[in-house]
């Protein structure tokens, strides 16, 4: 396959993130990593192992990209873990996906790179592949759900791939991607299942272990997989003393129920989707399932709140924008799932992408802010009288609590001389919202806090 791109080595992309390893594991002598195999000791080897792979596709992706950052963050609230984070939302089309879709790209013989490729995409591997094939010049075919992300959708458009959106969800959209594939005879590239998507993954633990050589513990976000197999194979062979902890969004269980039922099986997406969304996928891969069940220590679940807790601790904290399934092994340190068992650890989690819409920031840094007791919403009935709001208003400014917005209204009051207001105000932390109910509370009025949960259960795809 001839390739049209030059080894990307003064793209913008890597002035920002290449990192030297010594610079980012504080050690001082730049000498080789522990993953470092020289390309000739490879040779003889079976290209059909999977560790052989991942060694594989490091040094046929060490000509286009350089390692990403991994630097240590500041302490996360509440929790006594010393953290890392893995920059791979840094690369140009903001995820950690293109190792893997540039590994396979560059595995095509040319017929194959002829006839082009096409994969089903929730969005990032979409960007990938569009990103790479135009770089080795592949025409890419990227079929996304309809629920896809807006901004994923038009870069792949931008970065020259053909998008097709159909279906509903993703298996909705893999079957349409399958037919096409089957009837265009172009070569299907699964994002989390093929050998060559799950070997480039892998290269990203390589260079955590190069980076961080005395990391405890990393925790990888888990879809349908591929990163977090690619991830424990490579790491397990090198370093079997580090944990490889995957996490899951709870709306979408898929890896945990496959380890339950001993195989792959079908997991409903729960009620109103996750922010998580690359990491809805109903059946995760099989050749993943196999090397997950083999090498990963343990996969749990997290909660949306605490997806958006950890988008806005990156922001606000790290500087980073990172989208929801990028930061999902965030959110479960920052839930307190590993307070005793790494406590003291060093624990390096993946910030695989970044990739999210504007829109859906927002809302995300409003619940964030709401669900850390920054922003509190109430009702509270006060005096009619002349002088009623004033007063309540009053002791409302003695809690130091900022008010954002106050609406006042009758009609609901079966009391006279009795009205409801709705305020949203501003608040320092937890503690202090708890302690402006408190306060309130002492001086007569009793707050009615909004229900954040309300509608939590409702089955958003019957409405
Ligand atoms: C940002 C991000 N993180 C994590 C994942 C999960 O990767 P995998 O599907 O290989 O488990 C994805 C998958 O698309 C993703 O887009």
């Amino acid at each position: 396959m001839s390739t049209t791109e030059k080894p990307a080595t003064t793209s913008t992309e890597q002035t920002q993130t290449e990192v030297p390893a010594a610079a980012t594991s504080g050690d001082e002598g730049a000498k080789a990593g522990p993953t470092e195999v020289a390309w000739d000791a490879l040779q003889h080897l079976h290209a059909h192992d999977p560790w052989v792979n991942v060694q594989l596709a490091k040094a046929r992706l060490a000509r286009y990209m350089h390692p990403t950052m991994c630097s240590r963050g500041r302490p996360v609230p509440g929790t006594q873990l010393e953290v890392w984070y893995k920059c791979d939302h840094l690369r140009q089309t903001g995820s950690y996906k293109e190792r893997g879709a540039l590994n396979a790209l560059l595995q095509l013989t040319p017929e194959e790179a002829q006839r082009g490729v096409i994969a089903a995409s929730a969005g990032n591997h979409a960007q990938a592949l569009a990103r790479w094939g135009k770089a080795v010049g592949v025409p890419v075919t990227v079929v996304m759900p309809h629920v896809a992300p807006i901004t994923k959708v038009e870069n792949c458009k931008f970065l020259g791939a053909e998008v097709v959106l159909a279906g509903r969800n993703f298996g909705e959209a893999k079957a349409d991607a399958e037919k096409r594939c089957r009837e265009r005879g172009m070569v299907y590239i699964n994002g989390y299942d093929h050998p060559a998507v799950i070997a480039g993954a892998g290269t990203c633990g390589l260079e955590i272990l190069d980076q961080l050589p005395d990391v405890d513990a990393i925790i990888v976000p888990v879809g349908g997989g591929g990163l977090i197999a690619g991830i424990a194979l490579a790491v397990k062979r090198l370093n079997p003393r580090v944990k490889v902890i995957g996490v899951e969004s709870e709306r979408c269980p898929s890896m945990c129920n496959a380890l339950r039922a001993g195989k792959p099986v079908f997991t409903n997406v729960g009620a109103g989707g996750t922010i998580a969304d690359g990491l809805s996928v109903s059946v995760v891969g099989a050749n993943a399932f196999k090397l997950v069940r083999e090498f990963v220590d343990e996969v749990i679940t997290t909660t949306e709140a605490s997806i958006s807790l950890a988008i806005l601790h990156l922001l606000e904290t790290e500087k980073l924008l990172v989208e929801g399934a990028g930061c999902a092994g965030l959110a479960a340190i920052m839930s307190g799932r590993f307070d005793h068992s790494l406590r003291g650890k060093k624990v390096c989690t993946i910030l695989c992408g970044g990739n999210i819409d504007m829109t859906v920031l927002g809302r995300v840094i409003e619940k964030g802010l709401y669900s850390s007791g920054r922003m509190l919403q109430f009702d509270c009935a006060i005096s009619d009288r002349v002088g009623g709001l004033a007063h309540f208003m009053n002791c409302l400014a003695l809690t130091g609590a900022s008010v954002k917005n106050i609406m006042q209204e009758h009609p609901f009051i079966s009391d006279m001389g009795v009205v409801a207001v709705h305020l949203t105000v501003e608040t320092m932390n937890a503690a202090h919202a708890r302690q402006v109910v408190k306060q309130m509370d002492e001086q007569g009025f009793k707050l009615k806090l909004a229900d954040d949960k309300k509608y939590s259960d409702v089955n958003l795809s019957r409405l």
